[in-house]
């Protein structure tokens, strides 16, 4: 039998005192990776978008400025992270849908997402793994034609969680966490038709940084 997630286990409020703490500051990075993500979707004219292991929908709030979006998928595997996602959000975004999913059941998932043509997914690689994710993206295929992605580096060895109080109780999913070879992750998307299109680097405390790649499909 499958392993609980132990992302199932972790209580928002320390998931966010956590990510948001002044020693952290990646709760504060992923809020303008969000706009940007959003700048480029509507750039780029996209309809539906797809975005995975949303958490409580951080950054959200850059999307329902944008009312050009025809649907917002937001996926996650914890269903009460969605449930505070939505009563946050859904009033002011009424494109926003929100849908608990394991994202290592690809088939389940291909079906859920099959019609998104934009896929974000910020720190969930990490998780998820190169190999299920690829898979799911393969899958979607069809109007499948933005990913934009955003990954972890640390720039020496202290470890995939900071320190700010609250990272002993991130113990099993930073058990869980394997950093993404960001050549491996364009190399294979190469292969499946996406070229990068833009990538950034945003500094953070702890010699970590999270970087964040643009892909368009190119045939
Ligand atoms: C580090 S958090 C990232 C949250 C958000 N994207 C951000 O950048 O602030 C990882 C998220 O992925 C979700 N997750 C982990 N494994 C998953 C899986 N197998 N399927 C779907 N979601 C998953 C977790 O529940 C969590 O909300």
């Amino acid at each position: 039998m499958k392993a609980k997630n132990p992302w199932l286990d972790l209580p928002l409020d320390i998931y966010i005192n956590h990510m948001g703490h002044s020693q952290v500051l990646q709760y504060q990075a992923i809020n303008g990776i969000m706009q940007m993500q959003a700048e480029f979707a509507e750039k780029n004219k996209v309809n539906k978008i797809a975005i995975l292991g949303i958490t409580d929908g951080n950054g959200l709030q850059h999307f329902s400025k944008r009312p050009c979006f025809q649907s917002i998928l937001a996926l996650d595997i914890n269903p009460k992270y969605l449930i505070v996602c939505e009563k946050t959000y859904g009033s002011v975004l009424n494109s926003l849908h929100i849908k608990s999913c394991d994202l290592t059941l690809c088939e389940n998932a291909i079906e859920i997402l099959s019609g998104s043509d934009m896929v974000i997914a910020n720190l969930v690689l990490e998780h998820v793994g190169i190999a299920a994710f690829l898979k799911v993206i393969a899958g979607i295929k069809e109007n499948l034609n933005f990913l934009s992605l955003t990954i972890q580096q640390n720039n020496c060895n202290g470890g995939n969680v900071s320190k700010s109080g609250y990272e002993n109780a991130f113990d099993s999913v930073g058990d869980d966490m394997h950093l993404i070879d960001p050549s491996d992750l364009t190399g294979s998307l190469k292969n499946m038709g996406y070229m990068k299109s833009k990538q950034t680097l945003k500094e953070l405390p702890n010699d970590k940084r999270f970087l964040t790649m643009d892909f368009i499909k190119s045939i």
